[in-house]
C-alpha cells in the first residue's frame, strides 16, 4: 500500500530540519497506485526522489512531493544481480561478498541507496558503480511507463549520468538495477593508500572491504554524530594546459588523469587555502578531509551554503579553478 503523509520531516544526512508537504513511500506492488496518485493529486507538483538523503542540502521545506522507494527486489542469476532501488549500498556489498560475488568491495561504506547510486554513479578507490551496471529499470513518473535502460543510454561519467541532466531531473524513479559482478576476486588497490594499508601478498575481498571501511572511518565524519553529505564538492577536471601551469606553481599538487583533462583534488586545494577545519558559525570544513562540509549542530541549509560559497571563492582566487558542489541544493 502506498503510504502518504503530510508535513513530514525529510531524512537527510546533513541533519538539517526540512519538511515535505507530501511524503510518499512505495513498494514494487504500489506502482500502479503511485502513477494514479501522481497523475491526479500530484499533477503539476514538484517531485523529489530520495534515497537516504545523503547528497541533499535543504535550504527550506520542500513544497512538492517527496518519493521514497521501498522496492527491495533481490535476485541472482549467474554473475548477475538484480537489486531494488531501496537497498542500502553497503548492505548490498555485505550480501554480495557472502554470495561470493566480487567487484563492489571498494565502494564499502559509501552512504546511500542503490537507486541513488545509479543516478549519481558513486565511486571510490578507483571503482565506480557504472563499471558493473548492465541495466537500470526506471519508472517514468508522468506516464507510469517502465523503461529498461542500457548502459550506453545512461552516459555514465565521473559522478554523472543521463538521470542528472536538468531535463530528466524528477522525471524518473529508479526501480531496480542489474549489476554484473565476478566470481573471481581481483583486488583493485591502486588508489587512496589501499595497497600501503594491506601490504604485499594476497588479500581477500573481505580484507579490502575492511581496509576501505577503516580508511573512510578515519577521514570521514559519521553522519550519526556530525551531519554531512560526504564529498561536498566534485573534484574539478581542468585542461592539460591549466594543470601544467598549476604544477609549475605547486609541484606537490596531486593530480589524476581524467576522461577529458586532469582531475585535481578539491580537498587538497581547500586545504592549501587554509580552510581545512575552519568554521563559519555552525557550519565547518571537516578537519580530516577538506572536501567534506559538516553541520556542527543546529546549522541551517543557508549556513552550509554560505560556507560553501566562501570556500569556492577562496579556491577560485588562489587557483583560478571553480569547484562545484556535488550535493544538490533544494
Ligand atoms: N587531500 C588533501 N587534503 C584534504 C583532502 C584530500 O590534501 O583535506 C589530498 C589527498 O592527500 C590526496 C588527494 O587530495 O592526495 C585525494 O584525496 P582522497 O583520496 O581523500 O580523495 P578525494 O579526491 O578527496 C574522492 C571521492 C570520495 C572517495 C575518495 C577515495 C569525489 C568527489 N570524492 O575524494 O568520495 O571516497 O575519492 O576514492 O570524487 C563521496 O563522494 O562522498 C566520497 C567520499
Amino acid at each position: 500500500m502506498l503510504r502518504i503523509t503530510h508535513d513530514t520531516p525529510i531524512p537527510n544526512t546533513f541533519r538539517i530540519p526540512a519538511k515535505a508537504a507530501t511524503f510518499v513511500t512505495y513498494g514494487r506492488e504500489d506502482i500502479e497506485e503511485l502513477t494514479t496518485f501522481l497523475q491526479g493529486e500530484g499533477q503539476g507538483r514538484r517531485i523529489l526522489n530520495i534515497g537516504q538523503g545523503s547528497n541533499l542540502l535543504f535550504l527550506k521545506d520542500f513544497d512538492g512531493i517527496v518519493l521514497s522507494s521501498e522496492v527491495r527486489d533481490f535476485s541472482v542469476s549467474g554473475n548477475r544481480l538484480r537489486v531494488g532501488a531501496a537497498w542500502v549500498v553497503d548492505e548490498l556489498i555485505e550480501r554480495t561478498l557472502a554470495l561470493g560475488l566480487y567487484g563492489l568491495e571498494n565502494l564499502s561504506l559509501i552512504p546511500g541507496t542503490v537507486g541513488a547510486a545509479a543516478v549519481q554513479n558513486i565511486g571510490a578507490y578507483g571503482v565506480e558503480i557504472a563499471n558493473f551496471i548492465r541495466e537500470v529499470e526506471a519508472l517514468e513518473l508522468s506516464t507510469g511507463t517502465i523503461r529498461i535502460f542500457r548502459p550506453e543510454e545512461l552516459h555514465y561519467g565521473y559522478r554523472r549520468s543521463f538521470f542528472k541532466a536538468p531535463e530528466e531531473w524528477g522525471r524518473w524513479a529508479v526501480l531496480s538495477v542489474t549489476l554484473e559482478l565476478s566470481r573471481d576476486f581481483v583486488p583493485r588497490l591502486d588508489y587512496g593508500g589501499l595497497r600501503q594499508r594491506l601490504g604485499e601478498g594476497s588479500v581477500s575481498a573481505r580484507q579490502v572491504r575492511e581496509a576501505v571501511i577503516a580508511i573512510r572511518r578515519e577521514k570521514l565524519p559519521d553522519p550519526e554524530v556530525l551531519g554531512n553529505a560526504g564529498s561536498f564538492f566534485v573534484n574539478p577536471v581542468v585542461s592539460p594546459e591549466k594543470a601544467e601551469e598549476l604544477r609549475r606553481q605547486y609541484p606537490d599538487m596531486p593530480t589524476y588523469e581524467a576522461e577529458n583533462g586532469v582531475k585535481i583534488p578539491a580537498g587538497w586545494m581547500i586545504e592549501q587555502c587554509g580552510w581545512k577545519g575552519r568554521a563559519l558559525g555552525p557550519a565547518a570544513v571537516h578537519d580530516r578531509q577538506a572536501l567534506v562540509l559538516v553541520n556542527r549542530g543546529g546549522a541551517t541549509g543557508e549556513d552550509i551554503s554560505r560556507l560553501s560559497e566562501a570556500v569556492r571563492a577562496a579556491v577560485k582566487e588562489r587557483f583560478g579553478v571553480d569547484v562545484r558542489p556535488e550535493v544538490n541544493f533544494l
